[in-house]
């Protein structure tokens, strides 16, 4: 049996609301400017002078977001020896400290919005949602702490990506505070700024400093050095599947047997459409599942089939939709896409572009900015997934096209990728959703709408195979993996 919390989530904004904008530009424009700063936040006092790094707008490299201290190898070890767990304070207690942690997020919206669009290229629509995941995971973790009898594994190294810097970052700790665990947590080495402004808020709402620390670095270094201490009891971690991999094996060889390695990882996700689709809807579908947050979601589309009858309709329209898009300054209400993390990125992508052109398999390219790191929305012919050899994270879709006939082999395909994070499926023939949807070996399938932007509490989110080890995240299973043994029977 399971316990599923009452849901609870965040009151968000509505972005099409002119006084909704209007209390979102007032709370934001102050920090247009603010120099932001990050360090690391350990439980001893540690006070002295480290080295900092610039932390520059990846849309504008002339805005410096702020500066961050990293963590060397003497900060992790005071980290190590000073975190404890809160088993001792009672899960109503962590929950009540949770809540409000949700809340204070809420109270500085607009200092988040503006590190979002600054340090991490998000736009407005995305900065929103972000905000409001995050205080989902907070809320939605909450109500499930005083359903938990068990008792906490210890200390969890929390690892979490530049791309979602608030709402991942904040959903691991909150599950590892909410089963009672102390945690270490490592942001991604692009958006510390960001995440010290979160633990500054969990600190505010009441969580001890020994029980959640800091650890802005690198990953070769804080990251290897934390998934390799036998004082770690737990790993939580969102990224790439081949970092997963390597803390894997560093986890084998030096934590103890039982120490639980929580992944969420890539994909080359898939979307199907047939000639019952509706092309309007498909292709707003399609645009976002692709293109927003300049691809730079796990969950987005990476391989689009379509019906070989219809297929150039929908494309032709897909690119008069494309054409629409504008890519630009993330913090202006205009812009549809931002740019991408950061120069290795945009060059890693735009070489990837480069090589399709001269294979002649380019089917769309838009323009793009000339400062920032910027991508252009890009569109590539492909025969099948087959043909992509790695997860592409940024705006490029591929598109094969299919007969009827061939359609358990285009499944059979999706299947062998060995990825299964999110699939999309544009049809009005309910025996063929079915057949599909029931081969299928992925996370999360959406029907006749995009796939991006799972909602905590209503669609767990997580993947098969080389896409994560589950439980989903925003489930009822995931906080079960923070303590040591399953869930229990709610008596609520
Ligand atoms: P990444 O794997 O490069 O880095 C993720 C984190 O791991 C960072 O904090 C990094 O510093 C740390 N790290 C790197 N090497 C390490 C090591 N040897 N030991 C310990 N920690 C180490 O990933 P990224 O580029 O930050 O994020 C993009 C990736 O994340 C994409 O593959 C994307 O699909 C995936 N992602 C998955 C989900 C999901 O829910 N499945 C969500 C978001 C992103
Ligand atoms: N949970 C995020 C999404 O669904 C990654 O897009």
């Amino acid at each position: 049996d399971i316990f599923l919390p009452e849901r609870g989530n965040s009151r968000g904004f509505d972005l099409r609301n002119r006084d909704d904008l209007e209390e979102i530009e007032a709370a934001r424009a102050p920090f247009r400017t603010e120099r932001f700063r990050a360090e690391p936040m350990l439980g001893s006092a540690f006070g002295r002078d480290r080295p900092v790094r610039e932390i520059r707008n990846p849309a504008d490299p002339a805005d410096i977001a702020g500066e961050v201290a990293d963590a060397d190898g003497a900060d992790v070890e005071a980290a190590l020896d000073a975190g404890r767990d809160w088993s001792h304070c009672s899960p109503e207690k962590r929950a009540e400290v949770l809540r409000r942690a949700g809340e204070l997020y809420e109270r500085d919206f607009g200092a988040i919005f503006a590190l979002l669009a600054r340090e991490a290229g998000k736009t407005l629509p995305d900065a929103v949602g972000e905000l409001r995941e995050a205080v989902d995971f907070l809320q939605y973790y909450a109500n499930q702490a005083g359903a938990l009898k068990a008792p906490p594994r210890g200390l969890f190294a929390c690892i979490s990506p530049w791309n979602f810097p608030l709402a991942i970052f904040t959903g691991q700790i909150a599950a590892a505070l909410a089963a009672g665990n102390g945690v270490l947590a490592k942001p991604a080495e692009q958006t510390p700024l960001i995440a010290a402004r979160a633990v500054k808020l969990m600190h505010e709402a009441g969580v001890p400093r020994d029980v959640l620390q800091l650890l802005p670095g690198d990953g070769a270094t804080v990251g290897a050095a934390l998934t390799s201490d036998p004082r770690v009891d737990g790993v939580c971690f969102t990224g790439s599947t081949e970092t997963a991999q390597a803390i894997n094996r560093a986890m084998a060889r030096h934590l103890a047997p039982d120490a639980p390695l929580i992944a969420e990882t890539g994909g080359l996700n898939a979307m199907i459409v047939d000639s019952t689709a509706l092309p309007e809807q498909a292709v707003r579908d399609i645009v976002a599942s692709a293109f927003q947050s300049a691809g730079q979601r796990c969950s987005a589309l990476r391989v689009l089939y379509l019906q070989e009858d219809v297929a150039d309709g929908v494309l032709e329209m897909l690119f008069g939709a494309m054409d629409e898009l504008r890519a630009g300054d993330p913090w202006a209400l205009a812009t549809d896409t931002g740019p991408v993390i950061d120069e290795e990125a945009r060059r890693g992508i735009v070489g990837y572009i480069e090589k399709a052109r001269l294979e002649n398999r380019l089917l769309k390219e838009l323009e793009k900015p000339i400062r920032g790191t910027f991508v252009a929305p890009t569109v590539i012919r492909v025969n099948g997934i087959g043909d992509l050899e790695r997860e592409i994270f940024g705006p490029v879709l591929h598109v094969a096209t299919f007969r009827v006939a061939e359609i358990d082999q285009v499944v059979a395909d999706i299947n062998a990728c060995g990825y299964g994070l999110t699939f999309g499926l544009h049809s009005r023939i309910d025996d063929r959703v079915e057949h599909i949807t029931s081969r299928l070996r992925v996370g999360n399938i959406y029907i006749n709408r995009n796939q991006i932007g799972a909602v905590v509490g209503s669609q767990p989110f997580g993947g098969e195979g080389l896409s994560g080890t589950g439980p989903k995240a925003g489930g009822p299973h995931y906080l079960s993996r923070f303590v040591r043994t399953g869930i229990r029977v709610s008596t609520v």
